[in-house]
């Protein structure tokens, strides 16, 4: 499939350019790419003086491999920028949010609201002994206050962590130890599918051992469900906010003062905390934000789908479009409740201009069928984008037929958690795009594709995908484990980054996004460590051994596929069918639903090579129902067969 793929991509040759009126109207043209190739550093540091700096910089970058700090004595707010600077210039008035809850509730939220908002917010932590370098994870569904506890801790300095709302009670605890959490902002329930789904319980889960520092747990009522209350943590969100002073000055952070931390799933072990800091990554989400999706602040509606605790949520709900003073959509729950009109009737309601989702998304849209957007005026949209995953043309051009009326520029959006902004897109106003290709890099951004030796490959050839030098968003380390990012992403080639990538240039310069070539998997545009998932099985106690693959899927683009070898003595005590039903059920519990294996073979044994390594190559092409490929380096060839018949 996944070979299929690539063929039917390089043999796209379609290509789109942009209306004469829109490129005459755009905000960005050619000469962005001149200016940063004339000057990279002066291309940057022209961009970070678009936002409000207490204190402006002399230095732009000081790189020492493989450690970059940008505009470094240079002093920073970034909710100042997100909030205080659009009210100042009389812009208070504007809507920064158009939100709606699943049950259709709705709120309206102008930038002067939301400032007073997050000072208030401001105070609240402050009062809970909450100082500048100190960890607060928010747990939160998508409500407005998800993004008023994110700009009330960069306004104070204080570091955020959020946490995915599907994640487990483990998985929090993971990252609250990590990152050494000193309060948990979350809710009590929130609406998806139709019901209630209750939050609360899970962090009382989490932090039911002893050993973390959490001293407080900030409840904003949402799900209306009874929660458990504990006198000696728990705080309601309302209370304290009407307890509240409501002023409070933004100071000026460093530029390199942490801003947040983000979970994401490595090749090995625990998720690894990437760290972004202030101006630097606030420079590169306001720009890429305004020059990818053509924002004009006055006149745009934007929504970006993504949750807050993925990256694109901090950098394309919160950070980069608010810094713009950006009116945006907002909502809670999910696209198809109570019906798959939701998307559609909401763009209608809101005129949204630009509307930036995933490929999966895409994919369960064009499913489920033409006639729900169809049944909505979708003419206000101008520009659409997608980002997480490989985009196929099919879906890319029922996007742009059916949502972008044949017309909407689409911009294919290549970026990563660690590089914390866009790295390569379209820009919507210039360039011919062509289905399925990511197109270049942004200027300011070096990108090479390298072979296993560093070279350079040659045109039309896939490789690896490096980034050559540093980008202002880039993440800084690994929170508590520097070594680990070394080893991660700077070992393999020295002074340039390693994305872990394969890429491939075509002679017309458009760059290819060819998947990961380690062990992560991208589910849904959401990534997923196959260790993670193994861990997860072999914790279990019926398992012996497990081996994961991503197996390509229609649907989510990959989905897991685990193979399980059970200790003898659990073989018999359930049905193959049973076995296999909880141990998808234990990874769901253990790791959060989105890891769920789509499928559980239980299988007599594991293709191994001599040496006793799992071939994860063959286990892939048996989830794929491919032909099995070169079988002579196992150690014992008739595994195969034995798992083949377990698998009919
Ligand atoms: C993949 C999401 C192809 C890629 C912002 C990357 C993409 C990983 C694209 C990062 C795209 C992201 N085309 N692949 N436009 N965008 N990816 O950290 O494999 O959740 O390494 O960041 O998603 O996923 P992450």
């Amino acid at each position: 499939m996944m070979n299929e793929s690539i063929d039917s991509l390089m043999n796209e040759k379609r290509r789109f350019a942009p209306t004469e009126e829109f490129a005459r109207n755009a905000l960005v043209d050619e000469s962005h790419y001149a200016e940063a190739a004339d000057d990279r550093l002066e291309f940057w540091a022209k961009r970070a003086r678009e936002l409000h700096w207490h204190e402006d910089f002399t230095e732009v970058l000081d790189w020492q491999p493989p450690h970059a700090k940008w505009f470094q004595d240079g002093k920073i707010n970034v909710a100042y920028n997100c909030l205080d600077r659009h009210v100042e210039a009389g812009n208070g008035d504007r809507v920064a949010f158009y939100w709606e809850g699943e049950p259709g509730d709705k709120r309206t939220i102008t930038y002067a609201d939301m400032t007073a908002e997050v000072k208030r917010l401001a105070n609240v932590l402050l009062s809970m002994g909450v100082k500048k370098g100190d960890r607060v994870a928010i747990y939160l569904p998508m409500i407005p206050e998800a993004v008023a506890s994110m700009l009330a801790c960069a306004r104070i300095g204080a570091t955020h962590t959020t946490v995915f709302g599907g994640f487990s009670p483990q998985n929090l605890r993971m990252r609250i130890d990590d990152a050494d959490a000193k309060v948990v902002i979350t809710c009590d329930g929130f609406n998806r599918k139709g019901k209630v789904f209750a939050l609360k319980p899970t962090v009382d889960t989490a932090l039911e051992k002893p050993g973390h520092n959490v001293e407080n747990v900030l409840v904003v009522r949402r799900g209306e469900n009874e929660i458990d209350w504990n006198d000696d943590l728990d705080v309601w969100y309302h209370d304290a906010m009407a307890d509240a002073e409501p002023e409070h000055v933004a100071e000026g952070m460093e530029a390199e003062h942490p801003l947040f931390i983000l979970y994401t799933s490595g090749t090995t072990g625990n998720p690894k905390g990437i760290l972004h800091t202030s101006g630097g990554y606030l420079t590169q989400a306001a720009y890429t934000h305004k020059a990818v999706f053509d924002i004009h602040p006055e006149t745009d509606v934007f929504w970006c789908t993504a949750d807050i605790g993925w990256v694109t949520g901090h950098s394309y709900v919160v950070y980069g479009p608010m810094a713009n003073g950006t009116t945006q959509v907002m909502n809670e729950g999910t696209f198809d409740t109570p019906t798959p009109h939701r998307p559609w009737q909401m763009i209608e309601r809101y005129g949204v201009t630009v509307f930036y989702t995933a490929p999966t998304a895409i994919r369960s849209f064009m499913k489920i069928g033409r006639e729900y957007p169809q049944g909505s005026d979708l003419s206000s949209i101008r520009v659409l984008g997608t980002v997480g995953e490989p985009i196929n043309p099919e879906a890319w051009m029922w996007y742009r037929e059916v949502i972008g009326a044949g017309t909407a520029p689409i911009v294919d959006t290549w970026w990563q958690t660690e590089t914390g902004a866009i790295m390569i897109s379209p820009l919507p106003g210039i360039t011919e795009l062509t289905p399925g290709s990511a197109e270049r890099a942004l200027p300011g951004i070096d990108i090479e594709i390298l072979n296993e030796k560093g070279e350079p490959v040659p045109e039309g050839q896939g490789g690896l995908l490096t980034i050559s030098s540093p980008w202002p968003a880039m993440l800084r380390t690994i929170w508590g484990d520097d070594k680990r990012y070394q080893e991660t992403y700077w070992d393999k080639f020295g002074d340039k980054y390693f994305a872990g990538d394969g890429a491939r240039i075509d002679p017309e310069g458009d760059i290819w996004l060819l998947g990961r070539v380690d062990d992560v998997m991208n589910v849904s545009g959401h990534r997923l460590s196959t260790a993670e998932i193994e861990s997860s099985l072999v914790g279990h106690e019926s398992t012996a051994e497990a081996a994961v693959v991503g197996a390509a899927d229609e649907a989510t683009g990959q989905a897991v596929v685990a193979f399980v070898i059970l200790k003898e003595r659990f073989a018999e005590s359930f049905s193959v069918e049973e076995g296999e039903a909880l141990l998808r059920k234990h990874v769901a519990s253990d790791i959060g639903a989105i890891a769920r294996p789509r499928q559980v073979f239980i299988v007599p044994d594991l293709p191994k090579t001599r040496s006793g390594k799992i071939m994860r190559r063959l286990l892939r092409d048996l989830a794929e129902g491919r032909e099995i490929g070169d079988t002579t380096t196992l150690a014992d060839a008739s595994v195969v067969k034995a798992i083949q018949e377990q698998m009919r």
